[in-house]
């Protein structure tokens, strides 16, 4: 690779090239961090995911890391449990928030090989263990990080304001938003999803260990239960007990329309797209005195088949008109599927990956749960266009309400030899 300056003459990191940069930021090499070359793809990681297998190996699964044409955790197809982790940055200079990015990249491409990121029991009285070591012997676990850049990293501190993402800035409010602020935003976030839990919250502990000195954690959501759980459970349920994503989109063509960017006049996030995360609040307790056929109308779905209520399959497509013999719409025009749909929004679609979480329960004896709803898209007005309906309209509002908000740029995944986001600093 050419050894390029990095960041052009920028005063903050003067005389460093992309490569030594890389290579020597914090010590990497010296410190066990090092990058192995064309990890992942090259180097034979990658397995196959097995689907509705319960024999599966998830301990094996190894996505590919360096020079995809996208991050993972976006399309891989969905883990069974994510930590995500938003941050402020404290760093004085673009030159800090490069090194840890860079030391992140290495980290990650570690982690999601099954690797520690260190000797988790170096030699020596006065050692201290770079890895943590909770994950050792737990296996890739499927582990993706996703690696995303808040609208806070483009103000005035870091003197990229002029390498903004055009459509990155803060969500505006919302209809129904009862947002509390130690739960929105953040200057960057990471999203660690695997099929054990505990490899998916080492990968978010020992990422935030890099961080200090440079970021402070924000705010935090623990998920779980989105893969389906075994093969009688093609789709997962959310705490509502209802299957959630059967019409998620799924196939490249509409990841290509509707997800991914190109052609951009920040050409650093070609490949990219955004993310949207609502901590989105549920009254439980309320919910479960509903009955069920009210429950179905909410949703416009039934609630063991998840068939639209026009028809008896999961997967069949709803009709929208079909009207009943008194006059009215079948699935109602207020319930969620009807807000939502493509059909009824102009076509617009996004890709949902989210997850349950709860926290135990509140003051009062509640239970303290709801669902992280992560969306990829690549133009955030269009989960503002849903939105806005579905927090007019949406019969769920009564048993929801959306606490957490945080919009992000998620960049393109990282070449070998490289970092996230590098191109930003050109
Ligand atoms: C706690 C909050 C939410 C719950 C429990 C929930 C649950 C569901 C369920 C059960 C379905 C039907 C199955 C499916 O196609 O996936 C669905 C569909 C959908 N939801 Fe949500 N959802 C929530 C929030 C949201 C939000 C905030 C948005 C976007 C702003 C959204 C967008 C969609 C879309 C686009 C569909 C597909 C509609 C269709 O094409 O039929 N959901 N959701």
């Amino acid at each position: 690779m050419a050894d390029e300056t990095i960041a052009g003459g920028d005063e903050e990191s003067p005389g460093l090239s992309r490569r030594g940069f890389f290579l020597g930021a914090g010590g990497l090499a010296a410190s066990g961090l090092i990058v192995g070359g064309a990890a992942g793809a090259a180097g034979g990681f990658a397995l196959a995911r097995a689907t509705g297998s319960e024999t599966a190996a998830t301990a094996d699964i190894v996505y590919p890391y360096f020079d995809q044409a996208h991050q993972g955790g976006i399309q891989t197809e969905p883990q069974k449990y994510s930590v995500l982790m938003t941050y402020d940055l404290t760093a004085s200079s673009r030159g800090e928030v490069q090194v840890l990015l860079a030391r992140w990249t290495a980290a990650i491409a570690q982690m999601t090989k099954g690797q520690p990121i260190g000797n988790p029991a170096p030699p020596g009285p006065e050692a201290v263990a770079q890895d943590s070591g909770e994950a050792l012997d737990l296996g890739a676990q499927g582990l993706t990080v996703t690696v995303g850049l808040g609208p806070g990293l483009f103000d005035s501190r870091f003197g990229l304001a002029s390498k903004k993402p055009g459509l990155l800035k803060q969500l505006p409010h919302l209809p129904s938003d009862q947002l509390q602020k130690e739960f929105t935003g953040g200057d960057l976030c990471l999203s660690a999803c695997a099929d054990d839990p505990q490899v998916a919250y080492h990968a978010i502990r020992n990422l935030s260990r890099m961080a200090r000195g440079t970021a402070t954690t924000r705010w935090t959501v623990t998920g779980f239960g989105r893969a389906s759980a075994g093969p009688s459970q093609q789709t997962p349920r959310n705490l509502l007990g209802f299957k959630d994503g059967t019409r998620n989109i799924v196939s490249d063509a509409d990841f290509d329309r509707w997800v991914w960017l190109k052609n951009q006049r920040q050409s650093w996030m070609n490949g990219g797209t955004y993310l949207v995360a609502r901590k989105i609040h549920q009254n439980i307790e309320t919910w479960d005195t509903d009955r069920i056929s009210d429950q179905e109308q909410v949703f416009g779905r039934t609630k063991l088949e998840g068939a639209p209520l026009t028809g008896h399959g999961e997967f069949d497509a709803p009709d929208f008109s079909k009207k009943s013999a008194a006059g009215d719409p079948i699935i109602p025009a207020t319930s969620h599927v009807a807000l939502a749909a493509h059909e009824n929004n102009g076509g617009i679609k996004i890709h949902r990956r989210s997850y349950n979480y709860t926290e135990g329960i509140d003051g009062v004896g509640q239970i303290d749960a709801g669902l992280l709803f992560v969306a990829f898209m690549n133009d955030p007005d269009h989960f503002i266009r849903l939105q806005t309906k579905l927090g007019s309209s949406d019969r769920l509002n009564e048993y929801i309400k959306h606490i957490g908000s945080a919009l992000f740029a998620v960049p393109r995944g990282p070449r070998t030899g490289s970092y996230i986001a590098a191109e930003l600093f050109d």
